[in-house]
Parts: C-alpha cells; structure tokens; sequence
C-alpha cells in the first residue's frame, strides 16, 4: 500500500485528481470506479477545472458508482446519480450514455446484478476512487461478520444513517438499504485510490494504516491485500490516528 500524507485536505485532493487526470491523460478510454459523499467533492471540482482549462479529456472515459440508495429516484436530490451529475458528470466532458450509476428503484437485487455485470463490462475499473466510512465501510459494505463478494443489497448500519443523515431533513428520511458494489468488484481495479479527512475517520484509518489485522470489522483493512493501493490523508488525521 502506498500512502500520501498532505499538508491538508485541500493538498490531498489535488494529489488525487492529479492521479484521476494522468490516468486519462495516459489512457482516454479509462474506466473509472467512483464515489459519492463528501470528501470526494474538491476532486471533482478539480477534474471539472481541468476539463473547461482544456487540459482534461473525459469523452472517452467510462465510469461505474460503487453505490446508490434504495428507494429514491435517480433524479431525487440526495441520490447518487443525482450527486454524480450535478458534482462531476454535468461538468466534464463526458459522454453520459458511458456513466453507470445502480438504479434505486424497483427491483433492486435485479438492479445490483446489473451494477455486477457493469462493473466487469469491458474490463474492471482502472481506477476505483474510495472514501471511507467512521467504521471503515468502503463503498456501503458495512463492518460485520461477514462482506460480501458480489455487488449486493445492504442493509446501512445505524452510525452510516446517523452519518449521512446530515443530507436528509430527518434521520428517518434517510434510506436504510443501498445497493452497493460488493468486495469482489472493489478489489478488481486496477488501482485503489482512497482519500480520508476529520477526526471521524482516525479509528478506521488507524485500522488500515497502523494495525496489520484484515478484518471485516474494518472492510477498508482489505485494501492491504490489492497490490495496487494508494491511501492520501492529511497531517491532522494522520495524527489522530498515530501515523508517523
Ligand atoms: P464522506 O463519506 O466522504 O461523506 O465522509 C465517506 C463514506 O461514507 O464512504
């Protein structure tokens, strides 16, 4: 594993998208694994600031979302496919028709079946971007007894509702299912690209970075066995979560 530790959130945002743009520049047709949530959003902007100075060209690159709530339209305010048009795909030049984001609604293990089949369509992702959850979740795979290979239907734990419930108007409001990529469709891309911040991730963080424990307690702990994984955190959590 490969770790970066920036000088800041800001810094460590850029060194991703720096990855993201050379990885394109290299390779046009790249296939991308991408991430909702907060801490992706400077990386967006990032690539949207790339492609308008004319020095990013996304319009041969492919993309597939590692998750999506159950139950809420694609064109809902809080989903993903909603989040990933409005913080990345409207603002480069992407062709849409090559961006797969799990359908939501209705039958939803027919459509995490469909999320399995685009993950391995022409070849996994190059890249899979990540961030990571307070209990180490990556993608919505949740800590547990167990992880599950194939892209699957998870029920969120209630530190994840409580964690995203800060998108919604309630807690209540926030969806208890989400169709998510399953641990097999992570660990086969190309590269592992993980991008952390704030004091909530110092345990999990810890976890991956400190302890040499594989755990499915900590599903981030199985980026130790991909031989191609790249981890950027910041000075401040690195020393929240006792990195030297
Ligand atoms: P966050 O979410 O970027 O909003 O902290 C990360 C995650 O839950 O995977």
């Amino acid at each position: 594993m490969k770790l970066i530790v920036t000088k800041s959130y800001e810094e460590s945002c850029s060194a991703a998208a720096d990855i993201i743009l050379q990885l394109v520049k290299n390779k046009p047709t790249a296939k991308f694994g991408f991430a909702t949530g907060s801490t992706p959003i400077p990386i967006y902007k990032k690539m949207a600031e790339a492609c308008k100075a004319g020095t990013a060209d996304f319009a041969n690159a492919r993309t597939v979302n590692l998750d999506e709530y159950c139950g809420i339209a694609p064109n809902h305010p809080q989903s993903y496919r909603y989040f990933m048009d409005t913080n990345l795909f409207n603002n480069i030049n992407i062709n849409k028709a090559n961006t797969f984001v799990a359908n939501g609604l209705g039958d939803v293990n027919a459509n995490a079946a469909e999320l399995e089949e685009k993950i391995f369509e022409g070849g996994a992702p190059d890249l899979q971007l990540l961030g990571i959850g307070n209990n180490g979740h990556i993608g919505f795979n949740e800590a547990g007894d167990h992880l599950i290979a194939p892209s699957h239907v998870e029920t969120l734990t209630p530190s994840t509702i409580e964690a995203n419930a800060r998108f919604f108007a309630s807690p209540a409001e926030v969806p208890t299912q989400a169709i998510t990529m399953g641990m097999r469709g992570i660990m086969a891309a190309g590269q592992l690209l993980l991008v952390a911040t704030g004091a909530g991730k110092a345990e999990a963080i810890k976890g991956l970075l400190i302890d040499d424990a594989v755990t499915t307690q900590n599903p981030a702990t199985f980026l130790k066995l991909h031989p191609n994984a790249v981890v950027i955190i910041d000075s401040e959590l690195a020393a929240l979560a006792g990195v030297k």
